[in-house]
């Protein structure tokens, strides 16, 4: 069965370098995404699509790009989004360690993942990298409920032996041992991918980095994700924790935790040693805009961690962070860079949420662009969605107003559509048996 979405089609293939940098996207104003078997097999102008047998669906005047890629949240916070607190060690123990502990519960997982898919694809977003809590069963929730609706998604078992409540730790050899049987019974299998997940610094001990290593020596095709240079106070009592390490990059160095398939989330406060060491070792810096903003972290420095030739990603994390967009998500991150007197063109930043992100995940191959063989993972977006957007839509002259105006207004609201896998998404939600919460 062949489908052809028709409407205006931008796909990117490079980094844009400004606004006129009409070299790094491809726009097809009355444009064809042809798919079948769940893969896209031809992108043009649909006027070129062989369109005999096919079944057209028509989502003109709307813009279909690759789904929204999402490096950086935790599933299990779905339920504690929006929690009052000063900053994030206070946060963390006063609502996280606490919510996280209810995912000893299969039915408690197993619906939270429902609902946070649900809400993954209501915002356009078709694949993401989560941090599941330190229970293994939250990791079969997260999983199997992806392979359920077909979605390439990357998460792990959080990692985590101190300084939390008793409830929520593992130990290094426990730890180690289901980490390795989540990665027998899930990496590779259909679209999941895992990631070893050590929490940060501060929840495991040298002992549980030492495994974590050996997990990464063992897995080496396995992510490693973890969390780095949030807050000032993290930064203290991880080198109180680690006095020998020369600074926090160092300590995730030490134990050879650095790496082209390591996430290393916000990475806000870096020192010149830190910066180097990332880019060397090709590791990606994952900029939380909401979050860094909710929990008072700072600001993301991007233009120089880029000129450092550091990899950067761009996630909602939630729950620290505030919305499951990454429209959302990108506006806060304009506005973060605004006060780092850091301009972001808004291709840049639809590049960010699509190839950008895949590129982060050396997935690029896979998903985060149309094109021939790569995933038939695909958002619609309406820029007059709402009557703010409308209104102001009327105004609008050309693609780079349109798309900033999307980051700027938009939300789930705008969109319109979702494919997964080539597959309708969002407007079938509800209709996947037994999975609504
Ligand atoms: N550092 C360690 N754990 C977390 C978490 O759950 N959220 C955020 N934002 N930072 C963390
Ligand atoms: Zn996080």
């Amino acid at each position: 069965m062949t489908t052809i979405l028709r409407g205006r089609v931008l796909t990117f293939v490079s980094e844009p370098q400004g606004l006129d940098d009409a070299e790094s996207y491809r726009y097809f104003e009355d444009g064809a995404v042809t798919i079948a078997d769940g893969k896209v097999i031809a992108v043009g102008d649909y006027a070129a699509a062989d369109a005999s047998g096919a079944e057209v669906v028509d989502h003109r005047p709307n813009l279909i790009l690759p789904g929204f890629i999402d490096t950086h949240l935790h599933y299990v916070q779905s339920q504690m989004i929006a929690s009052y607190a000063g900053s994030l060690l206070e946060w963390l123990n006063t609502y996280t360690f606490v919510e996280e502990q209810k995912f000893s519960q299969q039915g408690h997982a197993n619906a939270v993942a429902a609902a946070f898919y649900d809400e993954l694809i209501r915002n356009g977003t078709t694949s993401a990298v989560a941090y599941c809590s330190s229970h293994p069963r939250s990791v079969d929730a997260y999983f199997a409920e992806a392979a359920r609706r077909n979605m390439l998604m990357v998460g792990g078992k959080v990692m985590m032996d101190r300084n939390a409540p008793e409830a929520l730790c593992d130990t290094a050899q426990s730890g180690y041992d289901d980490s390795k049987a989540l990665i027998a019974r899930w990496h590779g299998k259909g679209r999941a991918l895992y990631a070893i997940t050590p929490r940060f610094a501060i929840t495991s001990t040298p002992a549980q980095l030492e495994a974590s290593r050996a997990l990464v020596e063992e897995f080496p095709d396995c992510y490693v994700q973890t969390h780095l240079s949030e807050n000032d106070a993290e930064i203290t009592f991880s080198m109180e924790l680690y006095p020998s390490a020369p600074d926090y990059t160092g300590i995730y160095e030490d134990y050879g935790l650095l790496g082209p398939k390591t996430l290393l989330g916000h990475c806000i406060h870096l020192n010149h040693r830190e910066t180097h060491v990332l880019a060397e070792t090709g590791s990606v810096a994952v900029f939380c805009p909401t979050s860094n903003l909710f929990l008072g972290s700072g600001l993301f420095d991007r233009e120089r961690l880029s000129k450092s030739g550091v990899r950067i990603g761009v996630a909602t994390d939630i729950g620290g962070g505030t919305s499951y967009s990454m429209l959302r998500t990108m506006d806060e991150g304009y506005k973060v860079l605004q006060l780092r007197g850091q301009r972001l063109n808004p291709f840049a930043s639809f590049y960010m949420m699509t190839l950008g992100n895949a590129r982060a995940l050396s997935l690029e191959g896979t998903i985060g662009t149309i094109a021939p063989g790569r995933a038939a993972d695909l958002v619609v977006l309406d820029a007059g969605a709402t009557p703010a957007m409308a209104l102001r839509m009327a105004t609008v002259t050309s693609l780079a107003e349109e798309l900033f105006l999307l980051q700027t207004l938009g939300d789930d609201r705008s969109v319109a559509e979702v494919y997964v896998s080539g597959a309708r998404a969002k407007t079938t939600l509800g209709g996947l048996a037994g999975t609504t919460a």
